[in-house]
């Protein structure tokens, strides 16, 4: 049997997220953006590699490379082959697509197991008003390269925005469907980005009538273990995943993941930024294993949920 750490809240510590990098080669209205937007300071991929390597270590089992745009890094095959060699169980990347074309062979082949791709719509028109570029089309050619080369599954993952988007749900469950791909329908949630209520008030959609629907068509609903309370709705041969941040008691109390921040930091929730564990100065100074361990046991330490009684 492996080892597992829990927190204070008896939650077990499984997947390690990993924020590769905050620059991107799009400008999505619902982005985080939080901090730098330069290279400065990024984690090196040995660096990397020692995180991922103590958290092997505290029992962690499921890596998340993300960004910004993860695929932006020149260093991201060598990033993803040294990981690789520590044999977890699932490496997955979160990703735009638009470098997918170029890299999605070479991701594969160094041990990435999957891909979640961003897509909130179909139509090149809305693509450009939410992302403010014109790369729909080498989105689409990066996820169906990456389905072509085996990263399995390739999820879509699409923020619904009311009047912007929801309507399209079903042409991208098609798409989906027809790919082999799963749909992940994604809750609004409020950004840092956006400093008025009015982002949200004029966008944010529930998801729940959506899910009431998913239910009445669906052949058969499972619920994810240790995933916030995530159902899966199996309709027609597809697959459709809907993720509620917002509102979901079930949200915190099930969360078993811990982030790492571009410029090597422990961040404990994802919604807050007031406890952040600084790992990559111990790294720097050539500390051991059993020091670094000891600071990700600080960083689990301090998670402190919002919404758990
Ligand atoms: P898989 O289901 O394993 O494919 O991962 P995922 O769907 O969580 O990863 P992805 O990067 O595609 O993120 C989709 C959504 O998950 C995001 O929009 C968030 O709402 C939520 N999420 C992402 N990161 C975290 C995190 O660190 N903690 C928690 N609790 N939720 C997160
Ligand atoms: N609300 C909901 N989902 C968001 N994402 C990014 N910003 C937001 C937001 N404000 C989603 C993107 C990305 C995933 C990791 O998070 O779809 O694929």
């Amino acid at each position: 049997t492996q080892k597992v750490v829990k927190d204070k809240f008896d939650r077990p510590i499984l997947s390690l997220r990993i924020t590769l990098t905050n620059r991107c080669n799009v400008n999505c209205i619902y982005c985080h953006h939080d901090g730098m937007r330069s290279s400065k300071n990024e984690m090196t991929p040995d660096e990397i590699y020692r995180i991922c390597k103590v958290a092997k270590e505290i029992g962690v089992r499921k890596i998340r490379l993300s960004g910004g745009e993860p695929l932006i890094r020149k260093d991201i095959v060598e990033i993803v082959s040294k990981i690789a060699s520590l044999d977890f169980k699932d490496i997955s990347m979160t990703s735009n697509g638009i470098l997918l074309e170029k890299y999605a062979k070479d991701l594969k082949e160094a041990g990435l197991d999957r891909v979640n791709v961003s897509l909130d719509t179909l139509n090149p028109k809305t693509y450009e008003f939410i992302t403010k570029k014109d790369y729909l089309k080498k989105a689409k050619e990066g996820i169906l390269k990456s389905v072509e080369v085996g990263l399995y599954p390739v999820k879509i993952n699409m923020v619904i925005m009311k009047d912007i988007n929801e309507h399209e749900i079903k042409e991208m469950f098609e798409f989906c469907k027809d790919n082999n791909m799963v749909l992940q329908l994604i809750e609004l949630i409020e950004s840092e980005n956006c400093d008025d209520d009015k982002f949200s008030a004029e966008y944010h959609y529930k998801l729940d009538m959506v899910e009431d629907r998913l239910a009445d068509i669906a052949d058969d609903v499972r619920e994810r273990e240790f995933m916030q309370g995530r159902k899966k709705y199996y309709i027609n041969g597809g697959e459709i995943e809907v993720v509620k941040p917002v509102d979901n008691s079930k949200f915190c109390a099930n969360c078993t993941r811990l982030r790492v921040t571009p410029d090597g930091k422990i961040k404990p929730c994802l919604l807050r930024n007031d406890n952040l564990v600084d790992i990559i100065t111990e790294i720097r100074n050539d500390a051991s294993d059993e020091k670094l361990e000891e600071i990700f046991l600080k960083g689990i330490n301090k998670r402190e949920p919002f919404n758990i009684d």
